[in-house]
């Protein structure tokens, strides 16, 4: 199939083009770059730098394009930024993948993979399944949401075929066979737990905050679910197979098991053999207490299972991916600094 991945050079995309071209597809990526990185995007992809709110230009790439598939990986994604611009946050999330949805009807393109959030589902203290309620604690979670809920419009009133999963907390890096680190985070601004962490022993930041101690968790911090990127990435591979036959899927994508922020961080302190001192600071508004995901179903109709489930590895390889690249991407590589 050849596939548009849309959002392609950030970092759960550029990993997805990967698999999709080890599995013998054809890759287009669109990205826009304002968060992610020409040198992300896999040799043997083509490359349109392109912006999904431009549906002018959607117009001429699906004209030319004879894609059989999109994965949509574009969005804005930092929950408190989203918070502060939840303007910006509905715009180039909600309004441009609504472009993205009309292009593709318009030229007869509807199988459908799409990014979505733990962030839409409202916090519990078990693990949460496809059907329970929605409950975003933020603007960035209310927009997924709200993509969701076009796309289902667009299945039953339109024909697309889509799958919808929800990543829990990505994390991890790609290391090719002989352990050398290819690809992997590097998000500006960067806001996700790992990565901060592993600053500190990088010598780039003195110390890793812990936002909020009261949470109603078993040690006052938040709980999440950390999933490998390629975990991830695996699963887009079978879903765009699975498309035809099943037609409406929704899926979690996580381990089943919660690690809390004091966890992630010893967990970095040994792989690293770091100290790395911990400052307890106020909590961060949009953050929920807890998030941990059931991927039976997943499992149980697609057989996909984690290769890669342990925090010890997910974090090793993404120690070996900060060492390799301290400043994530070189700039000269990608339209933002
Ligand atoms: N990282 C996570 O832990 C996580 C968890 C749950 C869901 N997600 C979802 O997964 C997707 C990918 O996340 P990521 O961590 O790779 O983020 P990322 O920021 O690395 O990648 C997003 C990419 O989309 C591009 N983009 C944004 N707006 C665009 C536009 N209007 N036109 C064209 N390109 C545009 C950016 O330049 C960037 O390369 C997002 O949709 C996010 O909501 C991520």
């Amino acid at each position: 199939m050849h596939v548009l991945v849309v959002g392609g050079a950030g970092y759960i995309g550029s990993t997805t083009a990967a698999s999709f071209l080890e599995a013998g597809h054809q890759v287009t990526v669109l990205d826009n770059l304002s968060r992610g990185h020409r040198a992300a995007i896999p040799e043997g992809a083509a490359f349109v730098k392109s912006d999904i709110g431009d549906r002018g230009a959607l117009e001429v790439l699906f004209q030319m394009g004879n894609f059989d598939a999109v994965a949509h990986f574009a969005a804005l994604i930092e929950a408190g930024e989203s918070m502060i611009k939840p303007g910006v946050y509905f715009q180039n999330n909600v309004s441009y993948s609504q472009n993205l949805l009309d292009t593709m009807l318009k030229y007869g393109v509807k199988r459908l993979v799409f990014s979505s959030t733990a962030a839409v589902y409202a916090s519990k203290n078990a693990t949460l399944n496809e059907d329970d309620p929605f409950g975003p604690a933020n603007v960035y979670g209310e927009t997924k949401l709200m993509i969701e809920q076009m796309i289902r419009w667009y299945h039953r009133q339109a024909g697309l075929k889509y799958c919808i999963f929800r990543y829990f907390n990505a994390c991890g890096a790609t290391l090719d066979a002989s352990g050398k680190p290819v690809r992997g985070e590097a998000h500006q601004p960067e806001t996700h737990l790992i990565p901060l962490a592993l600053q500190v022993p990088l010598g780039q930041r003195p110390h890793i905050s812990v936002y909020g101690t009261d949470y109603p968790t078993y040690d006052g911090t938040c709980i999440r679910d950390y999933v490998h990127v390629l975990d991830l990435a695996e699963a887009h591979v079978l879903a765009v197979s699975a498309l035809d036959e099943r037609k409406a899927m929704t899926y979690n994508l996580g381990n089943g098991r919660g690690y809390s922020v004091r966890e992630v961080i010893q967990a970095a302190r040994e792989v690293t053999n770091h100290e790395l001192p911990a400052v307890e600071t106020p909590r961060r508004p949009g953050d929920a207490p807890t998030l941990v995901a059931s991927s039976e179903k997943i499992n149980d109709e697609l057989g996909w299972a984690p290769r890669f489930p342990a925090l010890r590895d997910i974090i090793s390889s993404a120690w070996a991916w900060h060492q390799s690249h301290p400043q994530g991407y070189q700039t000269q590589d990608s339209d933002q600094n």
